[in-house]
């Protein structure tokens, strides 16, 4: 028997990313918008985690609201960390300098407050937790990273975000060099949804097709 998943987002790109990697899966997937439940809800957690887990919940309160009750709701929360920076902008990533201001400007100013700081003192991380509620309302999360250094300028016309200044040393460029396929294949939210697969491959709920 299949089953049906809800992801609690709007965006395009990400509906695309979890399409691909659950295609090998009997889920079917629906993005909350297709199923008519809003996403709109206040992130007023102090992790990753507490967003990821309110953001499912919140959906999922929504479907049984309005009769669906065999769904399994999930969520992400992502993010920049900046180890200089105490782990700034974290949970605030999208709000860092506030939500309208252009992301050119947002990394300008991370650049600018690493100003002088080595090599070594510059690492980050993107993070990506994954939030799942099952139908009976139990949740658990997944946690994916992806390690890497603030760089010394914007570069790279791909991704969005962060990626003109997080520079990837395995591949030794900038996230924002990157082809979107290549990004994917390494990225902390592809390495989460593919934990969250494994989970629910574990614990019986997913099967392959
Ligand atoms: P969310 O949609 O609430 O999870 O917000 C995540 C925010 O973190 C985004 O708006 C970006 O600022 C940042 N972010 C997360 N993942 C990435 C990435 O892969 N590249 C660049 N920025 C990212």
């Amino acid at each position: 028997m299949s089953v049906n998943i809800i992801f609690a987002t709007g965006n395009q790109g990400k509906m695309r990313e979890i399409r691909e990697i659950m295609k090998d899966t009997d889920a079917v997937l629906y993005s909350a918008k297709e199923k008519n439940i809003s996403t709109d809800v206040e992130e007023t957690g102090a992790t990753f985690e507490e967003n990821a887990v309110i953001k499912a919940k919140d959906a999922y309160e929504k479907g049984l609201a309005a009769g669906i009750t065999d769904a399994v709701y999930l969520s992400d929360d992502s993010g920049l960390e900046v180890d200089y920076l105490n782990k700034e902008p974290g949970v605030y990533s999208a709000r860092y300098m506030g939500e309208d201001t252009s992301y050119d400007i947002k990394n300008d100013a991370i650049i600018e407050r690493l100003n002088g700081v080595p090599d070594e003192k510059r690492t980050a991380r993107f993070v990506s937790v994954i939030a799942a509620v099952l139908p009976g309302g139990e949740s658990f999360y997944v946690r994916g990273e992806l390690e890497g250094r603030i760089g010394y300028e914007r570069k790279g016309q791909y991704g969005f975000g962060y990626d003109p200044i997080f520079y990837y040393p395995p591949l030794g460029c900038h996230t924002g060099e990157l082809l979107p396929e290549e990004k994917n294949a390494i990225s902390h939210r592809g390495k989460a949804l593919a934990l969250m697969k494994e989970e629910l491959v574990k614990r019986g709920i997913l099967g392959g097709r």
